[in-house]
């Protein structure tokens, strides 16, 4: 790969010059808390080609548009004036839940699924009726949109079903031979997609991929019961596609084979840990938690195999494992090792455990099943 990127630090020369890019209908590579993204105007169905081009993504899965607004202008009747957001075809009722989450979760990792206008392009939303749109709470992206002046179309920055990038080298990894710049915001606060979110006309939710906000904070604000937002299923018992259709099985991967363990390194028997490392081999180790000095010398004690360890937080924080997760993949997928062993998620319900542990799966997916457990 000839990188062409240039990483431009955020300078106010800088900004102005990826504003313009964007109203010329080229891309940028855009900062947000989450992770990064490969922004484009999304109102012109050239740039939107553009992205699906540069990263090989198939024209099913829609993306996601970013906006950055006022306080006062975070409400359904805003988005509609923007051209986004059919809110005639909401209730009463979906209104006010949309615009009490654009309230309270804007900006930040939410994006909200809503019935779109005729304006948005439908390769912007692959021909579905809906729109996902977010106000992204990082201020290099706020300052993009707004020079720009434009919502801007952008999907994670890396080639399709690889690992999302959460620092600008990532993105010109992913995609350094097919854009011309990155715009540097430093890695990414939070590390995660968003968690998307479906609003329904009649103002039911529906949960379409775990993320960044917590499913139990999105119910607290909403009044509804705790456990209540339960992740849409990926097809229904019908066979009928996915509510999402992003949300494929196998996504997030490393090049080399990831097998999420069945449980920590802890619970493995010196047996199991054995079968994973034979001696003479080179094994990545993912922890969620703990030490990873004690991890490598239990594998050199037990086989001498060789092995590469990253440990997601020290502590068991699971905001600051997020944070980490998708740098601690790449970092293992350039290393030495010839697989990778992940630990699972050890609250795969609570927090950001839940994104963690959807993550981990669909960078597993497809891979065998360990020990027959
Ligand atoms: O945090 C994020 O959301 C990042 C940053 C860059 O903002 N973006 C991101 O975009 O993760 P992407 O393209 O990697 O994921 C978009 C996903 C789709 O795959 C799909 O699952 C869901 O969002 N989505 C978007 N529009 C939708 C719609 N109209 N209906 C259902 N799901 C939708
Ligand atoms: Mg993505």
């Amino acid at each position: 790969m000839t990188a062409r990127a240039r990483v431009l630090p955020p300078t106010p020369d800088n900004l102005a010059l990826a504003a313009e890019a964007l109203r010329r209908g080229e891309l940028v590579g855009m900062p947000t808390e989450t992770v990064y993204g490969l922004a484009g105007n999304v109102f012109d169905p050239v740039a939107l080609a553009r992205i699906f081009d540069v990263k090989d993504r198939p024209t099913f899965d829609p993306l996601i548009v970013h906006v950055a607004l006022s306080q006062r202008a975070r409400r359904c009747a805003d988005l509609d004036r923007l051209g986004l957001v059919d809110s005639s075809a909401l209730s009463e009722a979906a209104r006010s839940r949309g615009d009490l989450l654009m309230d309270r979760f804007w900006p930040g990792p939410l994006t909200l699924v809503l019935p779109k206008k005729s304006d948005v392009p439908d390769l912007a939303t692959s021909g579905l009726p809906s729109v996902g749109i977010r106000m992204p709470d990082h201020a290099i992206a706020q300052a993009l949109i707004a020079q720009a002046g434009l919502p801007l179309a952008a999907p994670s920055a890396n080639r399709f079903g690889r690992i999302s990038p959460t620092n600008a080298q990532a993105v010109v990894e992913e995609l350094g031979d097919r854009i011309d710049f990155v715009l540097d915001g430093g890695p990414c606060r939070v590390g995660v997609e968003s968690t998307v979110l479906g609003l329904e006309p009649d103002g039911t939710l529906k949960l379409l991929r775990p993320g960044g906000v917590p499913a139990e904070e999105i119910e607290r604000v909403c009044g509804l019961a705790p456990g209540s937002l339960q992740p849409a299923s990926l097809a229904d018992s019908k066979g009928r596609s996915a509510p999402s259709p992003g949300m494929l099985e196998s996504h997030y991967a490393p090049a080399k084979p990831f097998i999420v363990l069945p449980s920590a390194l802890d619970g493995l028997s010196d047996d199991e840990l054995l079968e994973l490392a034979p001696a003479g081999t080179a094994l990545g180790i993912l922890m969620q938690s703990g030490d990873a000095q004690a991890a490598s010398e239990r594998v050199s004690r037990l086989s001498g195999a060789s092995c590469v360890v990253e440990v997601l937080s020290a502590s068991g924080d699971l905001a600051e494992a997020a944070r980490n997760l998708f740098a601690a993949m790449r970092r293992l997928d350039a290393s030495a090792a010839e697989s990778i062993f992940a630990e699972p998620c050890p609250n795969p319900s609570t927090g950001l455990g839940h994104a963690i542990a959807d993550r981990l799966r669909r960078a597993g997916a497809k891979r065998k099943d360990l020990f027959s457990r």
